[in-house]
């Protein structure tokens, strides 16, 4: 199944602007029908939960939606699914409530390919009631995080595993399942981070054993929240901080304060819009078609660009693994991330760059998912601004490996990351 890149494109306000947006750490721009849904819902009466008043209802209605068009994208359970400000927000929530269960002499795991959303909430949480930390490292010349460095950093004291569906850096997707399985068989919990992921495949979290599950609708086309997905049963074994008189069920005990009605109603929209591109009965089977054809446009794009940048001097590709998203991490001998960014822009490319705080190894480098949201993103056309810059945001690499994107290449310079 395929789909018009012309006519969805054009549902992008942003795209008219002219720029090619490569800026993954930023997210999607937003179609006209999700902007609306979330105007309209701001200027609708409105008031916290119920079922006496239109205002109530009116609340009421956007969350149970919102929780199923979520639970339908990811193939979760929408009565655990809960809303947070943002992945990082509901991380560090989940990792305090867990850690609360853990004690002194429990380990837990994280990876050297994770996003710092999916490591730094669960290294604080472990410090704080005196767990290990224990890392998996991903292999910089594959790119690759095998499920056999995960298995090496398990023990019978695993109590979880945090994991990335893909790398935001190098579009790296991991064997997620076989990783699961594993923590499983540790007795471990899994935490399954797809805000990456969910941007360009279909999710399953069932099938890939995540016990829980987070994404950002922000990145999907939707505005800026997050969500996580985890099996009720679960969630009523945990107790979060919250304040006395809000609800203690599940999943609104997760949900601190009162939810952004307006976003819940953007994220269902959003939803809405991927389905559209689908075709099936139900909306799941809509989606899971709909990313699927996402997933093969993006990979002509990648491959685009890939062709393109293989015949420029100076360029090396470090996103190697075998099964990634369209997401390019590129190094440009001489070349540092603020003049890449800056040459970039100026030819119409959106893809702010630069190296993250912790994160500055001696070589020039440029990760770029082409067409993320291929939808929305129109093929670029030449090569050299195909490859966009953004900012290396939030990547824990090359953390613990020494190595660098570059090192022991011709390379020299700065990070840049464009995804
Ligand atoms: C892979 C990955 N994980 C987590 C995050 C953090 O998401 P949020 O901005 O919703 O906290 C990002 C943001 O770029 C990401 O790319």
């Amino acid at each position: 199944m395929i789909y018009d890149v012309a006519a969805v494109r054009a549902q992008f306000p942003a795209l008219q602007a002219g720029y090619a947006h490569f800026d993954g750490p930023g997210g999607t721009q937003v179609p006209a029908p999700v902007a609306d849904v979330v105007a309209r819902t701001l200027v609708s009466p409105l008031a916290n939960r119920g079922r006496v008043t239109a205002a109530e209802r009116t609340a009421d209605d956007i969350v149970v939606a919102a929780r199923r068009a979520v639970a339908d994208l990811l193939h979760a359970d929408p009565a655990g699914v809960v809303f947070g400000r943002s992945m990082t927000q509901i991380t560090f929530d989940v990792a305090r409530t867990l850690a609360a269960t853990w004690e002194p002499g429990d380990e837990v795991v994280v990876t050297s390919l994770d996003h710092d959303a999916n490591v730094r909430p669960w290294v604080l949480a472990a410090e704080a009631v005196g767990v290990r930390v224990r890392w998996a490292e991903f292999d910089p010349a594959t790119a690759e995080l095998s499920a056999e460095a995960v298995a090496e950093v398990l023990s019978p004291r695993t109590r979880l595993v945090a994991v990335t569906a893909a790398s935001n850096l190098l579009g790296t997707r991991p064997p997620v399942r076989a990783i699961t399985d594993l923590a499983h068989e540790a007795g471990a919990l899994t935490y399954v981070d797809a805000v990456h992921a969910a941007a360009h495949v279909p999710i399953d979290a069932a099938a890939l054993g995540a016990d829980f599950l987070a994404c950002s609708p922000y990145k999907f086309l939707g505005p800026h929240c997050g969500v996580l997905a985890a099996a009720p049963a679960l969630l009523e074994t945990l107790h979060p901080q919250k304040l006395l008189p809000s609800p203690d069920v599940v999943p609104e005990r997760f949900e601190l304060g009162t939810l952004p009605y307006e976003l819940l109603a953007g994220t269902t929209a959003a939803i809405d819009f991927l389905a559209g591109l689908g075709s099936g009965d139900t909306r799941r089977i809509r989606l899971v078609t709909a990313l699927g054809a996402i997933e093969t446009h993006e990979d002509r794009l990648r491959e685009r660009i890939e062709d393109g940048l293989s015949q420029l001097d100076g360029v090396t590709v470090l996103s190697r693994a075998a099964h990634r998203t369209p997401t390019l991490l590129v190094t440009f001998a001489g070349r540092g991330p603020a003049e890449a960014y800056a040459f970039l822009a100026e030819r119409g490319v959106h893809a702010p760059a630069g190296a993250s705080t912790r994160w500055s190894p001696p070589a020039a480098s440029v990760s770029a998912t082409p067409g993320r949201c291929a939808s929305a993103s129109p093929p670029t056309s030449t090569t050299a601004t195909s490859t966009g810059c953004s900012r290396a945001s939030g990547s824990s690499w090359p953390r613990r490996s020494g190595w660098a994107p570059g090192n022991g290449t011709d390379c020299a310079g700065s990070p840049i990351a464009t995804s």
